[in-house]
């Protein structure tokens, strides 16, 4: 039996408020729990998007309702709300800014808007961008030139990680996390019928749609070559409904909480990373990162010898799919602790909606 500290997924979307019909905070938390995830920091592109005042108190009550594990919750960078989200920092996990796709009420048209966000956002919690690429290239140096801390989320290009890494040698107060799908999965061929990855076939369709998208397998080698410049791994927890996935217009995301760490602990298991490097990139790093206390009496046990495989059935996400169905891993999450009560244990979420607790409060 190996035992662990609680993780912290600094990267999912709980839909909640707005489609609960994906998901919502209690079926969120209750699969982060299953998945030895204690602490989750929710992303703000919900229905109506978190942005304000009177959204955060709207996302906030209802985590505080049904969150079965701690939380915080992001405020999003929208075009007129830079002053506002700098005097709601405190009560916000960070900032999160989407530069690439458009949002709804966080689109971000030009790049002055962004301008407003890294002048007035305080820096004790990293500014969050989704930023692909170039657009990337040009965050980090915004983020130098006010000199904010900036936190890429879910890299998957060569070019992205070296790039980070040459940054952060001239001093950048960059820092960035890699998610499970953009280590184990790869795009699909293009004729074929699509590849998964090194395990072998697995969905086609709208269920390989994912943002970033997965990419090749020279960004998949460079992001394992790179993994001394990745400081956390993330989710990108992003569920859609079956019928969503494989409708027309497909919504881009996979769900993800509950799978990090048996992957993590295969990848362990096979030698690909250390045990120390899995501790630090899913507890310390994120901590520091993202300013979280400590959550004492709080682990996870793990037995680190079972083999099983992954099954959307036996998940506990609402959108009842997994991009890893069929997978064999080894190591699983056999007894969660958080703050003192058995939250999770044989199969079982022992915990009740409202346990969870706003680490900002
Ligand atoms: C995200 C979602 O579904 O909320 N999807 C994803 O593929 N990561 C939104 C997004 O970042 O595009
Ligand atoms: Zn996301």
């Amino acid at each position: 039996m190996l035992k662990l500290p609680g993780l912290i997924d600094p990267h999912v979307h709980f839909r909640d408020p707005g489609q609960t019909h994906k998901e919502d905070w209690d079926s969120g938390t209750a699969s982060a729990l299953a998945g030895g995830v204690t602490m989750v920091l929710a992303m703000p592109n919900t229905k109506p998007p978190i942005f304000d005042q009177a959204t955060l108190d709207l996302a906030l009550e209802a985590a505080r309702r049904k969150a079965r594990c701690d939380y915080a919750q992001y405020l999003g960078a929208g075009p007129e709300n830079a002053a506002e989200a700098a005097r709601l920092a405190p009560r916000a996990a960070a900032l999160k800014m989407y530069l690439d796709s458009t949002f709804g009420q966080l689109r971000l048209d030009d790049m002055t808007l962004w301008l407003e966000h890294f002048r007035q956002w305080p820096g004790k919690t990293p500014i969050v961008t989704h930023s692909e690429s170039r657009s990337m290239a040009a965050a980090l140096w915004m983020a130098h030139m006010f000199d904010k801390p900036i936190h890429i989320a879910h890299i998957s290009l060569r070019e992205e990680v070296l790039l980070i890494r040459a940054a952060k040698e001239h001093g950048v107060k960059v820092t960035c996390e890699v998610c499970p799908h953009h280590l184990f999965l790869m795009q699909p061929a293009p004729s074929s019928a699509p590849s998964f990855g090194d395990h072998g076939a697995g969905p086609g369709g709208g269920r390989t749609e994912v943002r970033p998208r997965l990419a090749t397998q020279a960004d998949v080698d460079a992001l394992w070559a790179n993994l001394d410049v990745i400081d956390c791994f993330a989710t990108d927890h992003a569920p859609h409904t079956l019928a969503e996935k494989d409708g027309e217009n497909p919504p881009p995301g996979f769900p993800g909480v509950e799978t990090l760490l048996p992957l993590l602990l295969t990848a362990v298991h096979d030698g690909r990373i250390s045990l120390d490097q899995l501790i630090e990139k899913t507890i310390t790093n994120p901590r520091r990162i993202f300013n979280l206390p400590e959550q004492p009496q709080t682990w996870v046990e793990v037995d680190e010898k079972a083999e099983y495989e992954i099954k959307a059935s036996e998940l506990h996400s609402r959108c009842g799919w997994t991009p890893f169905e069929g997978w064999k891993v080894t190591g699983k999450v056999t007894k969660v602790v958080l703050r003192g009560r058995e939250a999770f244990k044989e199969g079982q979420i022992l915990v009740e909606p409202g346990f969870g607790r706003n680490v900002r409060d």
